[in-house]
């Protein structure tokens, strides 16, 4: 009892860093060496992916070339971004890492938005972005990068690339998760499906129903 009460600052510090250390981790550290996602299976439901047999497991099970080809970039954002994360690159599962290549014509855009599970580091391979994330106390953070520099954004964070260069850039950006999911903003909350109804939209941000009924009909699937 003695020992507990002189103890007990210290157990409680121990305790918040435990916390602390528990609550800012990517996935999950995994417990063999490899688990190849078996995507297709439907029998067990898990955190992730169950492994594929090991019996079954190949080389081009840790091998992907998706980010070797240039993104097409014809939309109306003028950016694509292909994704190497375990539904694309099944290998990564349980791995807690994924990349994606973003590429961004000149004056295009990848728009706000943020990933719910993951950090992000962004490095430039190509061309100059103008990259920013917003901070909770609304802090904008910017830089203009050119080839070789890298900006880190966050978990969570609204963040964007923007092609500020007369060229096509191209960046690889890596995620401190298998699956760091992505929720667009503007496909968000103007696109959804069911549609979130005009009048929360026109109170939220403060504009007539016709103008969130103009946003609306770019972003309707
Ligand atoms: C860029 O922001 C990305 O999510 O790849
Ligand atoms: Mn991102």
């Amino acid at each position: 009892m003695e020992l507990y009460y002189t103890k007990r600052p210290f157990l409680l510090f121990l305790s918040f860093t435990l916390l602390l250390v528990a609550s800012t981790r990517a996935d999950p550290d995994s417990l063999q060496d490899l688990c190849v996602a078996d995507l297709g299976a439907t029998s067990v439901v898990v955190n992730g992916f169950p492994c594929k047999p090991a019996s079954n497991v190949t080389s081009d099970d840790f091998f992907f070339a998706g980010l070797s080809m240039e993104g097409n970039t014809s939309n109306i954002f003028a950016s694509n971004v292909t994704a190497a994360n375990v539904l694309s690159f099944p290998g990564l599962n349980t791995l807690g890492v994924s990349m994606n290549r973003v590429d961004v014509a000149p004056g295009g855009l990848n728009p706000p938005h943020s990933h719910p599970r993951a950090t992000e580091l962004i490095i430039l391979l190509k061309g100059r972005l103008l990259v920013g994330f917003i901070s909770t106390s609304n802090q904008f953070f910017s830089k203009v990068l050119n080839p070789g520099e890298m900006f880190v954004v966050p978990k969570g964070l609204i963040h964007f690339q923007y092609n500020v260069g007369d060229k096509k850039a191209f960046a690889i950006t890596t995620f401190d998760s298998q699956l760091p999911g992505v929720v667009i903003a503007s496909t968000t909350l103007f696109g959804s499906t069911p549609a979130i109804p005009d009048d929360v939209l026109a109170k939220a941000f403060q504009v007539d129903q016709k103008v969130v009924t103009a946003i609306k009909s770019k972003f309707e699937r």
